[in-house]
């Protein structure tokens, strides 16, 4: 008797509803999957910022093939001045959103609430948004070395390499989310030991999503795009 597919696969097999998907093609998930490919234009039109989780683990040679893509980004002279720090053990992800928790709450009492249950429902609040950005089985860090050679482009290559992540995970079914002020810089150098050194671009999440987020709203293309002049 056929097996009911699991959630995971569900989502996988959603991946394969639009045009342009390779089923099949390398064999490659650490389950013993088949890997589901979509085409770049199809993983461009469907990625989403993602801010819930199912901890479905992602296998090891899924993980391998997101970074590997990232690091196919162009960079400023070549210079490639990224590090990718993973986080995928569960206590450090527990202590990130414990430090958001706690940061939140600093800033909720530095605003002056003071009164008990306010407090206590600022908590919960806090501990709910944080709970739901990391509720994915594995984090990445996308950091640059402030001491690479064009430190000045470090910006643009890090982001690039963030992009580059971001629709490789989507391709294979994954969601992310480019994360700045929502996981604060301070918390990830405080928990993670960033050294100095090192500049943080974003912190992405990856994971199947809770549910895919419908498609935000987005201007159309020509308003964006002059031709010769503006
Ligand atoms: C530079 C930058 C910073 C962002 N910072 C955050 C953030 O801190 N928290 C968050 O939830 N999303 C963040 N996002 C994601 C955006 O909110 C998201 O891309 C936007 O709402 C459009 O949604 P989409 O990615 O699903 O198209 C950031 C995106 C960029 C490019």
């Amino acid at each position: 008797m056929a097996e009911h597919p699991s959630r995971r696969d569900v989502l996988r097999a959603g991946v394969a509803a639009g045009a342009g998907i390779i089923l099949g093609s390398p064999a490659h998930a650490a389950d013993g999957e088949p890997a589901a490919e979509m085409t770049l234009f199809d993983a461009v039109k469907r990625r989403r910022s993602v801010r819930r989780f199912l901890p479905d683990p992602v296998p090891e040679e899924d993980l391998k093939q997101i970074l590997k893509a990232a690091c196919m980004a162009p960079t400023s002279g070549n210079q490639q001045p990224w590090r990718f720090l993973v986080v995928d053990d569960p206590a450090l992800i527990r202590a990130l959103e414990d430090a958001c928790v706690r940061r939140g709450m600093e800033q909720t009492r530095q605003q002056g609430t003071t009164e008990t249950a306010h407090l206590a429902a600022a908590e919960e609040r806090l501990r709910t948004r944080f709970s739901a950005y990391l509720s994915a089985p594995v984090y990445v860090v996308v950091l640059t070395n402030n001491g690479s050679r064009y430190p000045s482009y470090n910006e643009k290559d890090g982001s690039l390499a963030a992009g580059y992540l971001m629709l490789a995970a989507r391709a294979l079914g994954y969601g992310t989310v480019f994360c700045t002020d929502s996981i604060a810089e301070e918390v990830t150098r405080e928990v993670l030991s960033i050294p100095d050194n090192m500049t943080r671009i974003c912190i992405t999440p990856i994971g199947m999503p809770d549910k895919w987020p419908g498609r935000p709203s987005k201007k159309p293309w020509r308003y964006f795009v002059k031709r010769n002049s503006l």
